[in-house]
């Protein structure tokens, strides 16, 4: 009898394993390598030449796998943004390489009103990028959008309205529907939840999980809110004045915390 409990026990463990090892499998592929990255802003000068250089990003070296989502967490000022920026082209690294193993990554950003053209309305907005994209005629853009406001949960009513007159966690609703109009595989998230109320949040977040599984999706996630990561992330960067401090699975990083720094961050969101 107790040979059979072993026996019975072996095997639950060695499914748990091959179930980790699925997911591990699956995390194996990368969407993003960021090898070594160090840079900043150049400040004065003309056209880049003369003026002061004030290095913000100091060997940031990590990888976003595929399906996962992982979060970077640290004090405003410490340079999260400044390595979004750095992601999607928009700012040359000094040293370093950032490596896309999929197409453009796509932002959305903590105040969406401000993404969003006050002059248009939420359909208008969300059509918009495939407008510039070319590629289907007027017909297929209107199902797509439709297709897309409905799986966000932007109720019909407002799809005619313009940004101004909508909820802020509709407009951020309206701002994640367009980014992912395109169907991008890899979505950074700069403070997506930040300026909305605790409830709207909880919801954003949801939004974002079942997204994430839907439409088979990677997530680089920033946020200041150790909170908010940790009811989302998978793995978990932490940023202090431009470096990565630490970095390791949400559970890793929460129970076992090894920097001094990460500790005083934890022991500020409790
Ligand atoms: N356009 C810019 N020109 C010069 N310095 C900047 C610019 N944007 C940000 N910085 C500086 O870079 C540092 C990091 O800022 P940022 O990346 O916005 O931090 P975070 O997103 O973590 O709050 C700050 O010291 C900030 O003042
Ligand atoms: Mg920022």
């Amino acid at each position: 009898m107790s040979n059979f409990i072993v026996q019975t026990n072996q095997s639950a463990a060695s499914t748990a394993a091959a179930k980790e090892n699925a997911r591990q499998a699956q995390f194996d592929d990368l969407v993003l390598e960021v090898k070594h990255v160090s840079g900043g802003y150049r400040e004065g000068g003309f056209f880049g030449r003369g003026g002061s250089y004030k290095e913000v990003i100091h060997d940031v070296d990590f990888v976003v796998k595929h399906g996962e989502i992982l979060g970077l967490v640290g004090e405003s000022g410490t340079g999260k943004s400044t390595l979004t920026k750095m992601i999607l082209g928009l700012l040359e690294p000094e040293k370093g390489e950032i490596i896309h193993h999929t197409k453009r990554p796509q932002i959305i950003f903590q105040d969406p009103y401000s993404s969003l053209n006050p002059a248009y309305t939420v359909e208008w907005a969300v059509e918009e990028p495939l407008r510039v994209f070319g590629k289907y005629d007027a017909e297929e853009r209107k199902r797509r959008v439709h297709e897309m406001l409905r799986r966000v949960d932007v109720p019909e009513e407002v799809w005619h309205a313009k940004p101004d007159e909508l909820s802020g966690g509709q407009q951020q609703r309206v701002s994640i529907a367009a980014a992912l109009i395109r169907r991008p595989r890899f979505l950074i998230a700069d403070e997506p939840v930040s300026a909305l109320d605790v409830t709207i949040q909880m919801q954003i977040l949801k939004l974002l999980k079942n997204l994430r599984t839907e439409l088979d999706l990677s997530y680089l996630f920033i946020s200041h809110d150790l909170n908010v990561v940790y009811e989302l992330c998978d793995r978990v960067l932490v940023m202090r004045k431009g470096r990565i401090v630490e970095q390791g699975t949400v559970d890793e990083v929460y129970d076992h915390p090894k920097e001094e720094y990460t500790k005083q961050l934890l022991k500020a969101a409790e």
